[in-house]
């Protein structure tokens, strides 16, 4: 069997958690390669809205398996409040959830220092969720980063401690006053790392591995999106981590060769929320209409997400790299009561056009916009691409022309219900 890949081609927020709870059913294993908490994957049924921060979108599937995998960093804090969630609904996430023992820990201190270096740099602050991603990912790859395995070895206190006190220091030189807050945040670490040792710890690269052997379907889920990915995104407003589909071979041991289908999830405009280049931004009264009509607030941090027209310069670059093999098209019922709806087909950067996405974060790109016929109906119950409106349509066979990847997935609400398959 062979590994799908799902990943987030804008800035993030694309409607993943969504797609990937409609996709399930389909698969035996679902495995999150990279982010953390700075994610929230969100997904509805049964009229109740629920948010995943860590733990992989398959999760309300109680016969399905989940992965946390390596590539992943963990709050333990987060995780508890997460589990805890999922009990109260009456789920036993004990019984169906893996984590990787080599996944990397966000300690308290990491947290701190995220909030410290980003108001260090002031106006040039990414904008980051503040959860510790940064600072972690940079223990990792300098080696000296705690991972889930360590809190069973008898000296994790210890080698707690060590990295604490670099922390420290590092937290004194930007002059951020920790002692008042560090305490009580140590505390709750110590204690959620107990509901942590509740679940089984694995070996992620032999678990898929022998998933695929032995014909279990896994489904690879990504956070983020790849305008975030730290190679390939506006570097550097961008996260931490791999967010495109070379993310997955990293962040789950997975091997190129088992890849199957790559399913790239796009939301019909664009969003981005936090600082950095966004070609397609509005700043008008149409920007404001798609943010309060498609509720654009983060679901992890509550902040206004940026809104503008669909990118087609930066989904082409998205598909290239990922070699996106179909898309999942997401909220184009948000915009159905547009008039005219705009797609950016070409980038002018210094009065000279061009369809490739640039490597410097400050060019001044002006966007080449492509004028459509808004569909001005409701297309939200929707049940058959055959009752689509035929504007809407056409918007669609122009991004599968202009990008050579066909949409095989529609959604057209937040609900599982709202999603059609082609
Ligand atoms: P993720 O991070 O990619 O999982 O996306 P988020 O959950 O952060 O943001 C997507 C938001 O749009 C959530 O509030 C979803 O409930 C919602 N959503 C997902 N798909 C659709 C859709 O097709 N239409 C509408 N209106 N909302 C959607
Ligand atoms: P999901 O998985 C949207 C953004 C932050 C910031 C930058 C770096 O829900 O799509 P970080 O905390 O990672 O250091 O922040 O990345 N960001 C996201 N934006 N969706 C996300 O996740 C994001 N995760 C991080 O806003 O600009
Ligand atoms: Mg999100």
């Amino acid at each position: 069997m062979k590994c799908d890949i799902l990943l987030g081609l804008q800035w993030g927020d694309e409607g993943k958690g969504k797609v990937v709870d409609v996709m399930t059913p389909r698969y035996d294993v679902i495995a999150r390669f990279q982010g953390g908490p700075n994610a929230g994957h969100s997904l509805e049924f049964n009229g109740i809205k629920h948010v995943l921060h860590i733990i992989p979108s398959g999760i309300f599937h109680k016969d399905k398996t989940n992965i946390i995998g390596n590539g992943v960093v963990i709050d333990p804090c987060i995780f508890e409040e997460e589990i805890n969630a999922l009990v109260k609904m009456g789920l036993d996430p004990v019984s169906n959830l893996l984590i990787s023992k080599k996944a990397h820990l966000i300690l308290p201190t990491h947290r701190l220092l995220d909030a410290a270096q980003e108001a260090k740099k002031g106006k040039n602050k990414i904008g980051s969720t503040l959860k510790g991603i940064g600072p972690t990912y940079t223990d990792k790859t300098a080696r000296h980063g705690l991972r889930v395995i360590d809190i069973l070895s008898p000296d994790f206190t210890s080698r707690y401690n060590a990295l604490v006190s670099n922390h420290k220091d590092m937290l004194k030189m930007y002059e951020f006053d920790y002692t008042e807050v560090l305490p009580k945040m140590e505390l709750n670490f110590f204690e959620a790392l107990n509901c942590l040792k509740k679940f089984r710890f694995i070996d992620n690269e032999y678990e898929v591995s022998e998933y695929l052997d032995n014909r279990k379907s896994v489904l690879a889920e990504c956070a983020q999106g790849t305008l975030l990915d730290l190679e390939f995104g506006s570097y550097p407003f961008v996260t931490s981590s791999n967010t495109i589909a070379a993310g997955a071979f990293t962040g789950l041991g997975l091997a190129p060769s088992k890849v199957g289908k790559v399913i790239g999830i796009v939301k019909a405009y664009c969003t981005r929320v936090g600082s950095g280049p966004f070609p397609t931004e509005l700043f008008d009264a149409t920007g404001e209409q798609l943010r309060t009509q498609g509720n654009e607030f983060g679901a992890t941090t509550g902040r206004p997400r940026r809104c503008g027209w669909l990118d087609l310069v930066a989904l082409k670059y998205a598909i290239m790299v990922n070699g996106v093999t179909e898309i999942a098209l997401t909220k184009a019922d948000v915009m159905s009561n547009f008039e005219t709806i705009n797609i950016c087909t070409a980038y002018k950067i210094n009065g000279e056009i061009t369809t490739r996405f640039p490597s410097e974060s400050d060019a001044e790109i002006e966007p080449v916009l492509t004028p459509f016929k808004g569909w001005q109906q409701d297309i939200s119950q929707a049940k058959t691409y055959d009752e689509l409106p035929p504007e809407f349509k056409m918007y669609i066979q122009y991004i599968e022309k202009e990008t050579g990847t066909k949409v095989s997935i529609v959604s057209v609400g937040p609900d599982r219900e709202a999603t059609i398959f082609r």
